[in-house]
């Protein structure tokens, strides 16, 4: 008895002091400031029913149903009337709750349930979306500029059918979060909050100053908390009560119709964060030919190489009076040798390489450079050593330099060397004089033992994902910051020595050493087709060719290239190839023409994009063309979209091309990734350098959406493709693939897309998910091996039980399989130290029958596998 009463008083007491819920998710205490249930029924007033004041006043022609929920009266409102309530209920900078029940009349349009007014725009939406057609909580930041967070519900809702809505801001972890029905739908990060201080609305936003978004539906039962309330029985009970909890996936796997292309996953690459010099590209020597700007001019302080030994006496300085004839080496590295050097005592110069240079036991290196000496004849050591040049683990040595400039080759190998990049390049003279050396370079093996060829790991790394294509070679890196950086072809083929690289708008000199051909033999290598990006008169700083004559050799440019690549030996340009060492042609399916020309302000593209088309047209019927954007004069095979957003806009926008018209330019997603950061070129070294599981998920969501689609989505790729982690080797947060001199490592991401790439059918299976558990999936069957593939995604932190019905299956075979790839953190990740944290696992799956029970658990990216009839 005792204990019922104090329960009793306990309860009273906080009833009095407000509602306070300890809630599931967040423990938070939370206080209920209003409570309209809205059964009013009749009249111009409405009741708070938690005791405070702030009621408020039907405006316009706002008015009432007598058949709400439970045959009680509701709110009914039909676009052109709503409730004001003349104060900010709450605070909105700190944590709060928003629920309400809703049935709408109409769908379509911005339709706000509840705001509360900043000065120009509400400081929160309570709402149904025009652009999704879904319910969402979305906060704006009051200026305009800064940080929009969405909490949005995975589908969209039905008119007349009352649903639930509980939107939340939970200050501690600084998020947002939507249930629908009871059930969490997405949540978001929401790290700028502010106080909106102007009314309260049910009916209405505010947008521009004005008041926008009225809606057309009935509500009752809104509650405003300050703080998070969030009921986990009630919302259960919800739940229930809706019946939405039970989620089934059905799938029609008899006879699917839709093509799933076959070169749906594919790479893109271009040179950011040293992705080819200092990374795919195995060129050990950063700075092999000395075109580095030097700080301040000085000559002397020329990058990535220093005099060893550093106190004795040697010098280096930049030189551009001794070109080697006949090439591009214009700029060469003067080194004085002083007189006490000798054999005992040797003396030269030293190259840090990107980063270290990588050494392993028993390894044989290439090296090649140019050399000269005036006072000097004496052999030169090549080496690699430690930093500190105490310990040698690799080196040789080369005779016969004079005052002429000549190409030297030479081969250095390892022994029982420890695997390290603490290391350094040495080029050593034992006497006095004065040495000249330019294009110092050095290749550890390569793929395919090319002789100026790719990094072994990396390619692994892709072969792995089995990647049906490249877009080359780029991106920003094809345009150039102006015209005269643009990625210049003609420029990146035949000897190393005539190309003599450029200035890369990532902020490094690219070598162009990995030039237009070394592009294709990447590709013959890993069978990937080419995607030739060609550069179309457009570069970032916003310098433009006029269409007209002055196009006229950018045209021709492209042209050639074309040439260069598919032209037969008897062509120009095929006979050029050929030289190079590679007289048969490549495979070329696509040409894009440009990159992002939406950026270019002064609307040039539409004229430019014509003449290239036309002229490639005439030449080359076959080929498909690419626009970058939409265009009106031309109609061209396919366009290009990127998309650079976070997790939840990724999987939020999962339906984009569900309703693409089926006769329109087919698409190329040539750039996506999931971000979790707005400005990726400006937060480069703040945030990733590879995604987390969250990104994974969102990025796992939205292909779903693409392979469903890839009857129009015929190319995909996401980037950027890779990325050196050393901080001063990155431009851009977020990329999939990470490495640094030594080892490299697959993002989540990485195995993401290496999942989607490597289990699918031929054709996409039409589908319907029912309930409302917010999963994301695809299906797709292999016709040839009568083989179901059902991807699909779970981004809650809780499992998620799901029946899956195959309604026109005669049977399911046994030996399927299970890959689940999953973690326990959204901020999960992979690093260098730990590069297999999350990986997908592999298990024996055997579907109980055409029907069966499946859990998806919590974070995770799941491929159900097995046998169909
Ligand atoms: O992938 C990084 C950059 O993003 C690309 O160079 C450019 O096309 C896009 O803006």
């Amino acid at each position: 008895m005792k204990r019922y009463i104090s329960l009793t008083l306990l309860r009273l007491t906080l009833l009095t002091l407000g509602l306070v819920l300890l809630c599931g998710q967040a423990q938070a205490q939370a206080t209920l400031v209003a409570h309209y249930p809205l059964h009013e029924g009749k009249g111009n007033t409405i009741t708070n029913a938690s005791g405070s004041n702030f009621n408020g006043t039907l405006q316009g022609n706002a008015g009432w149903t007598q058949q709400g929920r439970a045959g009680k009266p509701a709110l009914n409102l039909t676009g052109r009337g709503h409730i004001e309530i003349p104060a900010p209920i709450i605070d909105t900078s700190k944590s709060f709750t928003i629920s309400a029940w809703v049935r709408l009349h109409k769908l379509g349009g911005y339709q706000t349930f509840v705001s509360i007014d900043g000065d120009t725009i509400s400081g929160v939406f309570f709402q149904l979306r025009s652009d999704t057609g879904k319910f969402a909580l979305h906060i704006p930041a009051n200026s305009n500029t800064g940080e929009i967070a969405t909490a949005s519900a995975t589908v969209a809702p039905a008119p007349n059918v009352w649903y639930h809505l509980l939107g939340y801001y939970d200050s501690n972890k600084r998020q947002i979060g939507l249930y629908l029905n009871g059930i969490l739908q997405q949540t978001a990060d929401h790290t700028t909050p502010w106080k909106a201080t102007g009314h309260t609305a049910i009916g209405r936003g505010k947008y521009n100053g004005n008041p926008v978004d009225f809606v057309n539906a009935d509500i009752e039962d809104v509650k405003i908390y300050q703080g998070v309330a969030i009921d986990n029985a009630e919302l259960d009970r919800i739940a229930t009560e809706t019946k939405s909890k039970e989620s089934v996936i059905s799938l029609k796997v008899a006879n699917p119709t839709r093509v799933l292309s076959p070169t749906l996953y594919g790479l893109m690459i271009e040179d950011i964060n040293h992705s080819i010099d200092g990374g795919l590209y195995a060129e050990l020597i950063q700075n092999r030919n000395l075109k580095e700007p030097v700080p301040q001019n000085d000559p002397t302080r020329i990058p990535h190489w220093s005099p060893t030994p550093s106190n004795g006496g040697t010098s280096i300085a930049l030189d551009t009076n001794h070109p080697v004839k006949e090439t591009a080496l214009t700029h060469s590295l003067r080194v004085e040798l002083p007189g006490d050097t000798s054999a005992a005592t040797p003396a030269g110069v030293a190259n840090e390489g990107y980063w270290g240079i990588p050494v392993r036991p028993n390894t044989r290196y290439r090296a090649s450079l140019y050399a000269r000496a005036v006072g000097y004849s004496g052999p030169l050591t090549l080496a690699i050593q430690s930093i500190d040049g105490k310990t040698t683990y690799a080196q040789t040595r080369i005779g016969g330099i004079s005052a002429d400039w000549k190409p030297f080759t030479a081969t250095l190998t390892t022994g029982k060397a420890p695997v390290t990049a603490d290391t350094r390049f040495v080029v050593l003279a034992q006497g006095k004089g004065t040495l000249w050396l330019t294009q110092v370079s050095l290749f550890p093996p390569t793929w395919n033992n090319r002789p100026n060829g790719t990094r072994k790991d990396l390619m692994q790394i892709l072969a792995d994902m089995k990647p049906s294509f490249l877009r080359l070679p780029g991106g920003n890196f094809l345009e150039g910051d102006y015209i005269n950086e643009r990625f210049n072809w003609y420029e990146t083929v035949g000897d190393i020595s005539k190309r003599p690289g450029h200035r890369n708008p990532w902020g490094y000199p690219s070598t162009d050493g990995f030039g237009l051909l070394e592009y294709l033999e990447w590709c013959e290598d890993l069978k990937m087709e080419p995607v030739l990006g060609i550069y179309a008169g457009y570069s970032l700083r916003g310098d433009h060719v006029e269409p007209g004559p002055a196009l006229q050799p950018f045209v021709q440019e492209a042209l050639d290239e074309i040439e260069y690549i598919i032209g037969a030996t008897d062509t120009k340009w095929g006979a050029q190839r050929a030289a190079d060492g590679h007289p048969k042609p490549f495979p070329l399916t696509y040409v894009e023409i440009g990159n992002e020309d939406w950026l270019d302000r002064s609307g040039s593209y539409e004229r430019r994009f014509a003449p290239f088309f036309d002229a490639i047209r005439a030449k080359y019927p076959k080929l498909k063309l690419i626009a970058t954007m939409q265009v009106k004069s031309r109609v061209p095979d396919m366009i290009d979209d990127h998309y650079y957003r976070t997790a939840n806009m990724m999987a939020g926008d999962a339906h984009h091309y569900d309703d693409y018209p089926r006769n329109a330019p087919k698409i190329f997603v040539g750039e996506w990734a999931s971000q979790d950061i707005d400005t990726p070129w400006v937060r480069a070294n703040e945030k990733g350098p590879t995604p987390t599981l969250n990104s994974a998920l969102g990025d796992a969501a939205w292909m779903t959406g693409m392979e469903r689609n890839s009857d129009v989505i015929l190319i995909s790729a996401y980037a950027p493709l890779f990325v050196n982690v050393n901080k001063n080797a990155r431009q851009w947060a977020i990329n999939l693939i990470g490495f640094d001199a030594l080892n490299s490592y697959g993002s989540p991401s990485y195995y993401a897309q290496k999942m989607f790439s490597l289990y699918h059918g031929d054709r996409v299976c039409e589908g319907e998910l029912s309930g409302l558990h917010p999963l994301y999936f695809v299906a797709s069957k292999s016709t040839k091996t009568n083989t179901l593939y059902l991807k699909v995604v779970n981004m809650q932190p809780t499992a998620q039980s799901t029946k899956v019905v195959l309604a026109d299956a005669k049977s399911v075979g046994k030996t399927g399989k299970a890959i689940v790839m999953k973690g326990t953190e959204l901020t999960d990740t992979n690093t260098l130290q730990n590069p297999t944290n999350i990986v997908p696992v592999t298990s024996n799956f055997t579907p109980a029958g055409t029907t069966f029970d499946y859990t998806f658990p919590p974070y995770s990216v799941t491929i159900l596998t097995f046998p169909v009839r």
